[in-house]
This record gives C-alpha cells, structure tokens and sequence, in this order.
C-alpha cells in the first residue's frame, strides 16, 4: 500500500510571522490525522522557523525549489546542502520554474540528481499545457518530461511524483478525477517501462490544479491517485485540513 500524501505548496506568499502563525492554528489538528504524510512547503525564509514548530509533530516539512550546485558564487541561489539540514521534501520542476524562470528538463534533472544525492526527497512536477491537452498531446508532453527529468536516475524510491496540468493550476479550473486518474495510471505505465512493475507500483503521484475541500474527494477516491500537491488552498487551514482529513478517510476505507 502506498502512503497518500498531501503536500501544501505556498509559493511566494506570506511572512515569516504570518507562516508562523498558520503552523502554529493547524498544527494540533494535523498531527492529529494518520495514514497520510501531511507536508508543508513555505518559503525558504521561513523554513527554520516552521522547522522548529513542527517539531516532535508528524507534519513534514519542504522546500520550493533547490539549486543543483552544493556551494560557490551563485548569488541568491539555496543549495543541496543547506536544505538536507532543514527539510525532508522538495518540489522540483513546478510549471511555474519552468515557465517564468526557463527551468529546462536538463535543469530539472540536475536539481533532481541534487537533492536524491543530499538524501532529500523530491516531489517532481510534470503536466501539458492547455494548447497541448487540447491538441491530444498530453501522453507525449509527460512521456518527454518523464524522459527528461529522470535521465541517469534508477533510484526512484524517495521521489514522489504530482502531475499537474498547467491549464488547471491556480486557475480554478481543475481536471476531472477520471482524466487525472487515467494520465496519472499512464504516468504508472511509463514508470513500469523503464523500471519495472514493482516500482512503479510503489510510486507515489498525485494529482495537482485546483484542488480545494470541494473537490479533493473526486481525485483522492481514484486508484491511481495517491494524494494532491496543494497551492491556494493549503493557505487556509480550514481548507487544508479537510482535505487531509478527507484523503485520510477516502484511503483507509478503499484498504479495507
Ligand atoms: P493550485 O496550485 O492548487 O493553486 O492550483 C497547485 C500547484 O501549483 O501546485
């Protein structure tokens, strides 16, 4: 059985403090929930300090984003090993660094390589464009990026996979569970090719785009799905917690 996860990416939004207290309002809630990894990934400045909140809790913790290179004069940059002390997670690849920062496939499998080799984990996005889903082309697109971002690479056991289509994230417009469903069990396909059944059943990938509470229980409740990579939502604890409450739900009564 694959562990469902959700993870709450926060992207450039709040404070030190306004992270601080967001933690501090889920914190006993979440640590309460079993059976799901619950992850929270806020902005590198604030991840000492949500560090030490969790602490002793089963809340996780990731970043955003790494830089391959482990030291040296690259200004501004995060490196390898200055995440490994902090958190256990890393997303990689999101179609935003692809899009507004020209992170190419090559990048990506740098920084994957990266972080497998400091012992963090990556959640490694790949997903279409709306102009590809809408030509038919979304088997190729995450067939190319798969190929791409996990070149060199045959360990596969620490990484976590989110599908996200670019045309639903942030956009409010999510995928239905079924077509997530059934790109994700292609994703599971490809995975299976190259690195053998047993593998890719391990794996796990979520769906991401748009989730929120409303509709969480139609992507959770696929057999594909293992579990969401959260943007606008995971900013309300509310929100946030249902919907880890729902996955924690919707998944044990699916292992009975
Ligand atoms: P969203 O973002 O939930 O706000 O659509 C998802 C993501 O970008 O990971």
């Amino acid at each position: 059985m694959r562990v469902p996860m959700i993870a709450g990416n926060w992207k450039m939004n709040t404070t030190v403090s306004e992270a601080v207290g967001l933690v501090s309002e889920m914190r006993p809630e979440l640590d309460a929930i079993d059976n799901v990894d619950k992850v929270i990934c806020p902005p590198f400045i604030s991840l000492a300090a949500v560090r030490e909140l969790i602490k002793g809790s089963s809340i996780k913790l990731g970043a955003q984003n790494i830089y391959f290179e482990d030291k040296g004069a690259y200004t501004g940059e995060i490196s390898p090993l200055m995440l490994a002390d902090l958190c256990e997670f890393v997303i990689i690849g999101h179609s935003e660094r692809r899009q507004y920062f020209n992170e190419s496939g090559e990048i990506i499998n740098r920084k994957v390589q990266a972080a497998l080799r400091v012992g963090l984990k990556p959640i490694l996005c790949i997903g279409e464009r709306l102009e590809e889903n809408e030509a038919g082309r979304t088997e190729e697109v995450v067939t190319e990026q798969l190929r791409s971002s996990l070149a060199n690479i045959d360990y596969l056991t620490d990484l976590v996979i989110a599908y996200e289509p670019v045309w639903a994230i942030g956009t409010g417009k999510a995928a239905t569970g079924k077509q997530a469903n059934e790109t994700i069990g292609f994703i599971r396909q490809i995975i299976s090719e190259k690195y053998g059944k047993r593998i890719a059943q391990d794996l796990r990938i979520l769906y991401g785009g748009s989730v929120t509470a409303d509709n969480a229980a139609e992507f959770i409740s696929q057999p594909e799905i293992d579990g969401a990579l959260v943007g606008g939502a995971s900013l309300n604890a509310n929100e946030f917690l249902s919907i880890i409450r729902q996955t924690a739900e919707i998944k044990r009564r699916l292992s009975v």
